[in-house]
This record gives structure tokens, C-alpha cells and sequence, in this order.
């Protein structure tokens, strides 16, 4: 059996409109890499960690906890040495944090012949969105796991379900160079929402993943709305109303933030029409003068993979 493991960490897109803290999908353009190594020292150390200012003690970095949670769940009695490569940056709403903590606990159950379940590591992974963000959201590290859309069907119990993605649906993400935390962006949300909203919320969710299963392009589209969320925290992104509309009006089938922001994704139907999307949104920030990183990806149906 082999004592390394070098993978790649998909980015993931949170929430997509409708789904808070439920629905996601990992992407194929953006990830992190890592290299996981077996030792007989018992415990987790992460020797390296690049691209990123992040903390480095175990207990203080996400992929360290996650996999501090798995060997805690086993009987294995070494340890793992852990390199991180980050090419999310932190705090820019594509699941840097679940990329990490994923990729940590999907190596090492790999290393040791998979005695954990996909769903036992979706839940050690929630332990490192639980330190990044105070809550162990599920919404970025399930679609990292599992490849593709996936939804949070319930929490307690944890229940995970598998959505399969329409062939020529692509994504465009626009990162401003802003940092915002999760935690802070949580922060400002109403913890009560009222029955007209929620109608209208669930109904677009159904319609999403409605038309995700139907390939419907449209349906996808219309249902990409947010009633709840968005209002809020656009706020904290600059330009996000009239990015959006330019996405629109350049073909996307709908736009929303991206987890927590401040990234802002669209889908579309076809490479051609997501790469005119980002052209769009990116000329929205060279007018106001704010930086940013674009990626164009195609869904990515596997989750992490090993590389090289
Ligand atoms: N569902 C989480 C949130 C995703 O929106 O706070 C964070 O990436």
C-alpha cells in the first residue's frame, strides 16, 4: 500500500441561490493541491503550507482538525504529515477552507484503505469548516467529496444526496480581491425568515434541483434566485448589482454570490457563453477599479483526485 498521496482539492460553489447552507457543486478550473504522508509519528503535523498566510499548528488549521477528527474516529496508531498548496485564497467564497479539509481526510482514509464511509468524511471535514467559520456547514465540503452538485438533505442525521449535472452547464466565478470571512458574513444574516419568503425559497430549491435532474436549462435558470440571503449580503460586494446584470444580459442562465462572497458565480450553458460572461463581469471591475481573478470551469463530477 502506498505511504503518499499527492491529490488535487476542488474550489466548490456554496449555496447556489437557493440552496443556503444545502446545496453546492465542485468545480473543475480552481483547487488546491496537498501531499499526505503516512508516519509512524501518531498525530497530524502540516510540515508545509504554501500560497496562502494561514496558521500551520494543527489545531489551528482546518485540514489538521479535520484529520485530527478521522483518526480520533479509528484505531489506526501512526500519523500523517501533511503539505498544502493553496491556490483558493481564503476568504474569497469558493471553499478554500473545504478544499483543505477535505482533502486531508479523503487521503488519509485513502492511505489506509478506505475503513471510513464518504459520509464519515463529510462529517470529520465539517469539524474544519466548524474552526473557519463556527458552524460545520456541509455546503462546500460534501460536493468536494462527492464530485458534482450535492445536496444537504438534512443535518441530523447527516444525509447527503447526489445530484447529477447537465453535460454543457459551465460556471463563471469573479473573485474581487476583497477578503470576507464566513463567520462574518453569517453574522449579519436574520436568524428568521417569514412564510412568504420560505415559499418562495423552497420553491426555486425544487425547481433547481428539478432542473438539474431534467437537464432543463431553463428551469435552472428561473430557479436561480435568492430570496433570503443575497439581499444582505450583496451589500458587502462591490459592484454585485451591476456585475449580475451584465452576466444576464451576456447569456448567463442566472448569477448569485458565491457562498459566503465575495465571489460571484454564473452558469451557462456552454463554454462559449461562460467565457463571454466573464469577459462581462470583468470589465464591470476595470471600470470601478477593483481587482480580480476569473475561472471559467466545467463541472468537476469526481471530487479530488490524486495527481501525478
Ligand atoms: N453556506 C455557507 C454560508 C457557505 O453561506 O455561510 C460558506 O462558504
Amino acid at each position: 500500500m502506498k505511504n503518499e498521496l499527492k491529490i488535487f482539492c476542488p474550489a466548490t460553489i456554496a449555496n447556489i441561490s437557493c440552496g443556503f447552507d444545502v446545496l453546492g457543486v465542485a468545480l473543475d478550473a480552481v483547487g488546491d493541491e496537498m501531499v499526505i504522508r503516512k508516519t509512524a509519528e501518531k498525530g497530524i503535523r502540516i510540515t508545509k503550507l504554501e500560497g496562502q498566510d494561514l496558521p500551520t499548528e494543527t489545531l489551528q488549521n482546518v485540514a489538521g482538525v479535520a484529520g485530527l477528527a478521522l483518526l480520533a474516529a479509528g484505531d489506526y496508531e501512526g500519523g500523517f504529515d501533511i503539505e498544502i498548496y493553496k491556490k483558493i485564497k481564503a476568504g474569497s467564497g469558493i471553499g478554500s477552507s473545504a478544499a483543505s479539509s477535505t482533502g486531508a481526510v479523503w487521503a488519509m482514509n485513502t492511505l489506509l484503505g478506505n475503513p471510513f464511509s464518504s459520509l464519515e468524511l463529510v462529517q470529520f471535514a465539517m469539524e474544519g469548516e466548524r474552526l473557519a467559520s463556527g458552524v460545520a456547514h456541509a455546503d462546500n465540503v460534501a460536493p468536494a467529496l462527492f464530485g458534482g452538485f450535492t445536496l444537504v438533505r438534512s443535518y441530523a442525521p447527516l444525509d447527503v444526496i447526489s445530484i447529477p449535472s447537465p453535460d454543457a452547464l459551465y460556471a463563471t466565478v469573479i473573485h474581487p480581491q476583497i477578503e470576507v470571512k464566513t463567520s462574518d458574513s453569517r453574522k449579519i444574516l436574520k436568524t428568521n425568515i417569514t412564510l412568504q419568503d420560505g415559499i418562495k425559497q423552497w420553491g426555486n430549491l425544487g425547481g433547481l434541483v428539478a432542473g438539474l435532474f431534467k437537464s432543463d436549462y431553463d428551469l435552472i435558470g428561473r430557479s436561480l434566485v435568492d430570496h433570503i440571503v443575497e439581499p444582505i449580503r450583496s451589500i458587502l460586494i462591490p459592484g454585485f448589482d451591476q456585475i449580475k446584470k451584465v452576466a444576464l444580459e451576456a447569456g448567463a442562465l442566472g448569477c448569485g454570490i458565491s457562498g459566503s462572497g465575495p465571489s460571484i458565480f454564473s452558469f451557462s450553458k456552454g463554454e462559449e457563453t461562460a467565457v463571454k460572461v466573464g469577459e462581462a463581469m470583468k470589465e464591470v471591475y476595470q471600470k470601478i477599479g477593483v481587482n480580480y481573478d476569473v475561472h471559467v470551469s466545467k463541472i468537476n463530477t469526481k471530487g479530488i483526485k490524486i495527481i501525478d
